[in-house]
């Protein structure tokens, strides 16, 4: 780099920063600073998009060029009255937490704008090491895998490997002539529907396991459905057993689940968008045991390994599979020494470089601070539901968490709606601003529903959580 500060600013393409780049590199970066301090504490009130500021988003499409510095600051304005899920007191939904590293990272991938289609030389291997790595730390034992952009591809492209092994020939015959059904629990994510809906299965043939009492996949009504439907001549494609439902966070059982589908060679899918990190959380591992008989994987980095999105990765144990169901000869697309391309693996064409947030943040902080930031997640989630059920006006679910959801109801004596208390209160503690959670409808009930899944969040932010929820709760509980 000597000397390279000392040469006269050279003015680029058209569409080059030409001699304002190193100024708007060092005024990103201070916003950019200045976000993470405001990340590192919760704030006291959401900040929402002033009438000035929504004028500036009604503006029409600009002929002439801006100035670059001021129009950073109006990005900075638009970010900062937006719902940031870095926040500590995010806990709506299934949230990520913008990890500094994994920001810096995406920067860095997005100014190369590397294509991971092709062999692309060191990414290409970074992205292998890293699936590698992501293998090691879930316990999984995978030969091949690829990043995707969510647990919705991720889930997709397994399932479409699945289809691939059940019926040989279908991505090339279509699914006119098969009668085939998809297994997954009562409660699995809707994006195994969808899939089941794009694979050529169809919606109706996903058949809705019931669950137990902790509303994890019941094994034995699985087996009862697959001998019925083998016996009425329908084609098992795959089983999904969701490790972290979205709704509770139940983990379904793996071994259970093997212990059925094995005899058979029914392809087993463990959906593990949001759960599956926390199999290399001591304290929750042994929820998955039985994980190494999965036939393959989802899990989104972009959950609860941290890092910004878009980051999920599909593991499978075996390198084949994926290749069978997505590899082309194209002629614009020439393959050297039969090496396999990722597209040769995955859905798309067009891939960023997903793999270097994960990679540099696994090298910049160690495998053991993201089980430390996890466990501390789960102890969070365990700490609220203690808190909860010791209070008067405060319901919780019948058994501990199994991950980092935790469902609440505020029922306070003279609540005489306590279904439209708790939706109102959700929505009266988002417009509040110190906390934001979303709701859940259990069992035709409406619950608060906070998910832990930041590693800003403190013991803190629970305790703030569970006091804002009965401090609003109580202020509104006239209104029911
Ligand atoms: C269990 C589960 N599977 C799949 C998904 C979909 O993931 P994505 O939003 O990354 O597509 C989610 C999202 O919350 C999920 O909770």
């Amino acid at each position: 780099m000597s000397g390279v500060e000392n040469r006269p600013p050279r003015v680029g393409p058209p569409l080059s920063l030409g001699d304002r780049r190193i100024e708007a590199l060092e005024h990103a970066t201070a916003i950019v600073a200045h976000a993470w301090r405001d990340f590192d504490q919760a704030r006291e009130e959401e900040t929402v998009p002033s009438a000035e500021l929504q004028n500036r988003l009604l503006e029409p499409l600009p002929e002439e060029p801006g100035d670059v510095i001021a129009d950073l600051d109006l990005a900075a304005d638009v970010l900062d009255a937006s719902l940031a899920q870095s926040r500590p007191r995010y806990l709506a939904y299934i949230g990520s937490s913008g990890l500094e590293i994994g920001a810096v990272a995406d920067l860095l991938a997005h100014s190369y704008d590397i294509n991971l289609a092709l062999d692309a030389r060191g990414a290409t291997q970074l992205e292998n090491q890293t699936i590698g790595w992501l293998a090691s730390f879930l316990g999984y034992p995978a030969t091949a895998g690829s990043f995707t952009s969510g647990g919705t591809i991720s889930n997709l492209t397994a399932l479409a490997a699945a289809r691939e092994r059940a019926l040989p020939g279908s991505r090339t015959t279509g699914m006119a002539n098969h009668a085939a059904a998809l297994y997954c629990s009562a409660e699995a994510h809707y994006s195994v529907t969808r899939a089941a809906e794009l694979l050529g299965i169809g919606r109706d043939n996903v058949r809705a396991i019931p669950t137990d009492d902790r509303r994890r996949m019941s094994a034995a009504a699985l087996e009862r459905q697959l001998q019925s439907d083998r016996a009425a001549g329908i084609m098992p494609i795959a089983v999904v057993a969701t490790t972290g439902t979205t709704l509770t966070g139940a983990v379904d059982p793996l071994n259970d689940i093997a212990d059925v589908c094995e005899p058979y060679g029914t392809w087993i899918h463990v959906d593990g968008a949001y759960g599956l990190p926390a199999a290399a959380a001591p304290s929750s591992a042994p929820l998955f045991q039985g994980l190494e008989r999965a036939n393959s994987v989802s899990v989104d980095a972009h959950k609860w390994m941290f890092v910004p999105k878009a980051c999920s990765a599909v593991l499978v144990r075996r390198a084949g599979d994926l290749a069978t169901a997505f590899s082309h000869n194209e002629a614009y697309i020439p393959h050297e020494d039969d090496a396999l391309n990722a597209v040769d693996v995955t859905l798309e064409y067009s891939r960023p470089f997903r793999a270097l947030k994960l990679w540099l943040a696994l090298r910049v902080h160690g495998a053991q601070a993201f089980r430390d930031a996890i466990e501390e997640n789960l102890r969070q989630a365990n700490l609220l539901y203690d808190l909860a059920a010791a209070h008067p006006d405060f319901e919780t679910r019948p058994h501990r968490p199994q991950l980092s959801i935790v469902p609440l109801r505020h029922v306070p004596p003279d609540c005489s709606d306590a279904d439209r208390h708790n939706d109102d209160l959700c929505r009266a503690m988002q417009r509040d601003g110190r906390v934001y959670i979303s709701p859940a409808i259990i069992d035709g009930r409406t619950w608060l529903r906070p998910c832990f899944t930041n590693f800003r969040t403190t013991e803190d932010d629970v305790r703030t959580t569970l006091a804002v929820a009965a401090e609003i709760g109580t202020a509104i509980c006239g209104d029911h």
